[in-house]
């Protein structure tokens, strides 16, 4: 609230806040200290010896405050893709009814989709996952046109909003429907917050430097003509310029001054990064003004919003590579690896860990692995999963997964069939248990 609010607040008891019926026992949700444990299950672990990648059976809400004791302050990127509310039959429940308690379990029956019970459910689960993140870390969150708009209020409360980052549009699909009004809504959101702007440093992609060359075999490697002027500037940065050689004097283009006072030109003609030109065409300047690749601030451009709008990253090439992997449709709805891919690849590096709560058929899990054989960094993945029942009408079901757990464990065994002589991928199992 900016000062003026807090003023009119406390003049009429009224309040820029986002409420809703069962936030307050929702904080006190996510306050509560939890008395549940996680148990070792060594039968579903795989390659357990030396790994230090973890999947947990469970609520997540359960499980991020048990990662605390050993987890707070360490992860460094979370995705997660939490059920939308779209209301209608997934593989995974996707409504969330005015019955359903914030423990994420029992959803009630009924057709109407309830916005505060999702907000409740959403809020502690953000709450507790805060905590988890390091200083410099960041979290990605999936989420489409049903609950976007509470997401980012709930997210302004917990992160805050100078630690909004922004967001990216995913391309969803490419068909031409119309929902009734001539309208086609065809991409989805991709919000992401950071535990603290300031410390936060994203990797876009690696710059290309197309224009750099090194023409003079200059010893300080590849450079491109920069432009040698400044928009503002004084008298010390206001004076003619001679070529030695053809004695052709240039002043700063109009309205503008250099970038550089008379002692750092006289450094820089010493050092080679100003360059008198022997010939020149008319109107040319007597000079060139390099600008070194190794002197660039970052060797990477920054992520774009829009990186996500090509057709690789649609639902559509995620369902196709799911069914690559298990030989037919076992999850509604998966992320695409390479989507995820890249925000590994954005913000973490050798070291660093991720994790996703709602991690589904653990396209997480791949994408980690995947990144980490493609560049050959260490990372580690924590997946969390409710062990949602399979419905017996499923493919899965037919197919022997009994829950969403077997299907996403089952995943990483065999993507690691291909993958494992390149990275960690491996993973202790862990169930919550009760006692
Ligand atoms: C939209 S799906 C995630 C899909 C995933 N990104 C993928 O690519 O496969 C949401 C997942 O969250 C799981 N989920 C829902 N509530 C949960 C909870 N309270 N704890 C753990 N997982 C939960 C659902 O079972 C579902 O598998």
């Amino acid at each position: 609230m900016t000062s003026k609010e807090n003023k009119a607040a406390a003049e009429t008891e009224e309040r820029y806040e986002f409420i809703w019926p069962g936030k307050k026992k929702c904080i006190e949700e996510a306050k509560r200290e939890c008395c549940e444990s996680l148990v070792f299950d060594e039968q579903n672990s795989f390659m357990a010896e030396r790994t230090a990648n973890l999947y947990i059976e469970g609520d997540n809400l359960t499980a991020l405050k048990l990662l605390k004791a050993e987890y707070a302050g360490r992860i460094k990127m979370i995705y997660i893709d939490p059920p939308y509310n779209t209301g209608s039959d997934h593989i995974y429940q996707d409504r969330f009814t005015a019955g359903d308690a914030a423990s994420g379990k029992g959803r009630g029956s009924s057709n109407s989709r309830s916005h505060a019970a999702w907000c409740s459910m959403i809020y502690p689960r953000l709450y507790a996952a805060r905590d988890l993140l390091s200083e410099d870390g960041v979290i990605f969150i999936s989420i489409d046109e049903n609950e976007e708009f509470n997401l980012k209020k709930i997210c302004e409360e917990i992160f805050g909003e100078t630690n909004r980052v922004g967001e990216v549009i995913r391309k969803t699909k490419s068909m031409t429907a119309d929902d009734g009004c001539g309208f086609n809504l065809q991409h989805e959101l991709l919000l992401i917050y950071a535990k603290d702007k300031s410390r936060l440093h994203l990797k876009g992609e690696k710059k290309a430097f197309a224009n750099y060359s090194n023409p003079d075999n200059d010893p300080k490697g590849d450079w491109c003509a920069g432009d040698p002027s400044a928009r503002s500037g004084g008298p010390s940065t206001y004076f003619e310029i001679e070529n030695p050689y053809t004695h052709k004097k240039d002043l700063p283009p109009s309205g503008r001054y250099w970038a550089f006072s008379k002692e750092s030109l006289k450094r820089y003609i010493e050092e080679g990064k100003i360059k008198f030109k022997e010939k020149y065409r008319d109107g040319e300047r007597g000079f060139i003004f390099k600008r070194y690749k190794a002197d660039a601030k970052s060797q990477y451009e920054p992520v774009h919003s829009l990186f996500a709008v090509e057709n690789e990253y649609m639902n559509q090439s995620a369902t196709v590579e799911l069914r690559r992997i298990f030989g037919s449709d076992v999850f509604s709805y998966p992320k695409p690896v390479a989507y995820i891919q890249k925000l590994v690849q954005y913000c973490t590096d050798d070291g660093d860990m991720v994790l996703d709560f709602f991690s589904g058929s653990a396209t997480t899990a791949q994408a980690v692995m995947e990144q980490c054989a493609e560049d050959g960094c260490r990372r580690n993945f924590i997946m969390v999963q409710l062990a949602e029942e399979v419905d017996k009408k499923r493919n899965a079901y037919r197919e022997g997964y009994r829950t969403l757990c077997d299907v996403g464990r089952q995943r990483i065994r065999l993507v690691a069939e291909q993958l494992k002589d390149s990275t960690d991928c491996g993973f202790k199992a862990f169930r919550i248990s009760e006692d």
